[in-house]
């Protein structure tokens, strides 16, 4: 049975365990020749910086090779070829696709149609699980442990898949939620109902300074203009939250802002040079957590 990561919960606690220690390995030691014969696709059918340029400096870190596109004009989708057919073709030329695209379960279908592995590099509003990793692994790198802490999500957490699928891993981890939002942009329901199905209790909040004392991780995000069908309701909201170096001033000394970038305005760069401020310390960790991922699957496929 080939095993994709399309959604966080196709990995069992084990199994995000065992990521976190591959990729503490491939950190201690990068240069491992794991796959030597190997090509990946990545196929970004929506703009990436990170995921895309870390996914392909692991594979070739690792020596494999990549094949891929990173937007659709010069594909034949810009000729009308369906979705089916291009998963279809591609899954011909590779041993895993990593892929993302704008439509929330497209790579779940991709999963139905391909031979090989699909991680999911993000689709839509709906999950980004190999960014949860990396989350994860720059938690239990800051923390030491994933187990107990105290996480504020803060800004976008509709649209935001980077805080759906991560609130569904700490689940597993006796997390206490701190969710900030404008009341446009607050956690759907379904995350909310998934946390008391589990007997976890949350707070929303629409004050980041109630809070922030409190938290261990400030999981920043960012206002996405790209979700918004309306650009009035966009302009309401884009500067809701602005986190300035003052306001780190009063939390703890474990303290450690995250954010899966790219940025617009909500971190101003004055936290940049504080020894709390871990967002480029965290895009470091994607290379190594994707290693980890992709090594994980081609074992179990
Ligand atoms: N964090 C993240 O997904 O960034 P990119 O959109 O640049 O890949």
């Amino acid at each position: 049975m080939k095993k994709s990561l399309v959604s966080i919960t196709d990995f069992t606690k084990e199994e995000i365990l065992r990521i976190m220690e591959l990729a503490a390995g491939f950190e201690a030691n990068p240069a491992q020749r794991l796959l030597i014969d190997k090509v990946i696709a990545c196929l970004f059918f929506e703009p990436s910086t990170r995921t895309r340029l870390s996914f392909e400096s692991a594979i070739n870190r690792l020596g494999g090779r990549v094949i891929g596109f990173s937007d659709t004009t010069n594909t034949s989708v810009s000729k009308g070829e369906t979705f089916h057919d291009t998963i279809s073709t591609i899954s011909n030329y590779c041993d895993m696709i990593v892929m993302r695209h704008s439509l929330e379960g497209a790579p779940r279908y991709a999963s139905e149609i391909a031979k090989v592995p699909i991680v999911n590099a993000g689709d839509g509003s709906n999950q980004h699980p190999s960014q949860t990793l990396l989350d994860l692994y720059s938690i239990q790198k800051t923390q030491g442990t994933l187990d107990g802490i105290n996480i504020m999500m803060v800004g976008d957490l509709k649209y935001g898949r980077t805080v759906h699928s991560l609130l569904q891993a700490l689940s597993l981890f006796r997390t206490t939620f701190t969710f900030v939002s404008p009341q446009e942009l607050r956690m759907p329901n379904e995350y909310k109902q998934y946390l008391s199905d589990r007997g976890i209790v949350y707070t929303e909040t629409e004050s980041m300074e109630e809070h922030i004392a409190s938290a261990d991780i400030i999981y920043m995000t960012r206002v996405q203009r790209e979700r918004f069908r309306d650009p009035m309701e966009y302009e309401r909201v884009k500067n809701a939250y602005i986190l300035r170096e003052a306001m780190l001033a009063g939390t703890k000394a474990n303290t450690r802002v995250l954010h899966p970038l790219p940025r617009v305005n909500e971190i101003d760069p004055e936290v940049d040079s504080n020894p709390k401020a871990y967002y480029f310390q965290q895009t470091e960790n994607g290379v190594y957590v994707r290693m980890a991922i992709i090594n994980y699957l081609l074992n179990a496929n």
